[in-house]
């Protein structure tokens, strides 16, 4: 996918910087010629050794050579690369960058350079909270340099905020989306749920359903193949081996877990795409302890309504912003999901029918009618799941804006 691409990554000094020899072996197997520049500070986190050996190019580190006797022409790097890549950027560099500061080699390929400049943020919470780099960033983002990340999660530091380095991959995958113009989605970030919710009665039970959670990644996979940066908040026991690298999973076990992940990710979100098969119902209250079986007795449950995520969804829901709902119905499902588009404030509403000729759970094939706002539906022949995704994604692709 990179065949013949130059890029030129800078390494500066954040804790993250061990993940780079990571990334440049992924960017050289992508094909891309990558040649590597590392600030003093990064030296303690990531040896130039490393980075010499996997890109198969000195990492250069200053102006000069030793002995002063030859000179890496910072000018030239800036004009021979198609990107220039700085992951982990600091929270110094970053503002270096602000501010046209020009003290070592990397600084001065970023005044030099006319190409594309892409930057990976990575630094702890507060550091990226505060005023100062948040000013930094916004003249960056100014200048068009494009910003990737940084993500939220578990720090160096043992805070958990925004501040982690996006992962290689996804790095990779910005790489390859900037040499893919064509890429539909390419841009924009879309969240998937998939699978099935467990709602826990006892520590060693819950009430649960079939789903496989084949369809939400099918989808999830779809959207990252025309360029999306994609979001899946899986249920528990999806099978996720097939999925793209680059897409981000954030594992939720009951409907209200994947309610706090669906409101976490939906402020960001371009596309979001409710696939999962959320349990409709809740035992009303959780036993701490083994609910015991008494020999001759039965056991009544109590249920209570599950949080309606998709509705939920459709009250938050941004201008521009494009909601997919998923139905599945054993009868009478024409109006159900005419209803659920409406109630949910759906753009459009996935049907399925479960019946003898399509078992939805667990198979690789499903059919399905597609039913949009103005009511206008559309049926599709029985496929597999990846085919019924493109059909899916190709809907979405013509209303995204
Ligand atoms: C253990 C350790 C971890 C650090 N992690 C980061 C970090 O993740 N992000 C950051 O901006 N600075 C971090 N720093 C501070 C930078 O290394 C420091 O600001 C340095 O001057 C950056 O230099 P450079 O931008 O020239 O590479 C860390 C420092 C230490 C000692």
């Amino acid at each position: 996918m990179l065949q013949g691409k130059k890029i030129l990554l800078g390494v500066t000094g954040s804790i993250a910087a061990y993940k780079t020899p990571e990334l440049v072996r992924q960017l050289v197997q992508q094909g891309a010629s990558v040649k590597v520049i590392i600030t003093a500070a990064a030296k303690d986190f990531v040896s130039p050794l490393v980075l010499a050996t996997v890109s198969k190019n000195e990492a250069l580190q200053t102006f000069t050579s030793e002995d002063h006797s030859t000179w890496n022409n910072h000018v030239e790097l800036g004009l021979w690369c198609d990107i220039f890549l700085v992951a982990p950027l600091s929270a110094n560099t970053l503002a270096k960058f602000a501010n046209g500061n020009c003290d070592n080699l990397l600084t001065a390929v970023f005044l030099s350079c006319r190409n594309t400049v892409m930057v990976a943020p990575a630094m702890d919470v507060d550091m990226f909270k505060h005023a100062s780099t948040q000013k930094n960033l916004e003249i960056i983002a100014k200048n068009n340099i494009k910003i990737i990340g940084p993500e939220s999660g578990e720090l160096a530091s043992g805070l958990t905020g925004k501040g982690r380095m996006t992962e290689p991959e996804d790095i990779v995958q910005e790489v390859i989306n900037y040499f893919n113009p064509s890429l539909p989605l390419r841009n924009k970030m879309a969240v998937v749920t998939t699978g099935p919710t467990q709602e826990a009665l006892d520590p060693v039970r819950f009430i649960g359903n079939h789903s496989s959670g084949k369809m939400g990644v099918a989808v999830a996979n779809c959207l990252a193949a025309k360029g999306a940066s994609v979001i899946l908040i899986s249920g528990p026991s999806v099978s996720l081996g097939n999925l793209n690298k680059s897409i981000k999973v954030i594992h939720v076990t009951s409907a209200a877990d994947m309610l706090k992940a669906c409101k976490q990710t939906q402020p960001d979100a371009n596309i979001m795409v409710m696939a999962a098969a959320v349990a409709d119902f809740k035992p009303e209250g959780f036993s701490e302890q083994k609910i015991k079986k008494k020999s001759s007795e039965g056991l009544n449950i109590q249920l209570v309504p599950t949080e309606d995520i998709a509705a939920e969804m459709g009250k938050l829901k941004k201008e521009g912003q494009l909601l997919v709902g998923f139905a599945l119905e054993t009868n009478d499902e024409t109006q159900h999901a005419e209803r659920k588009l409406k109630n949910k404030n759906l753009d459009f509403i996935v049907l399925n029918k479960l019946e003898e000729t399509n078992q939805v759970f667990g198979s690789d094939f499903n059919r399905i009618t597609i039913i949009d706002k103005n009511l206008v539906t559309t049926p599709f022949e029985k496929k597999s799941k990846d085919a019924v995704a493109s059909d899916i994604v190709e809907k979405i692709i013509t209303l995204v804006q």
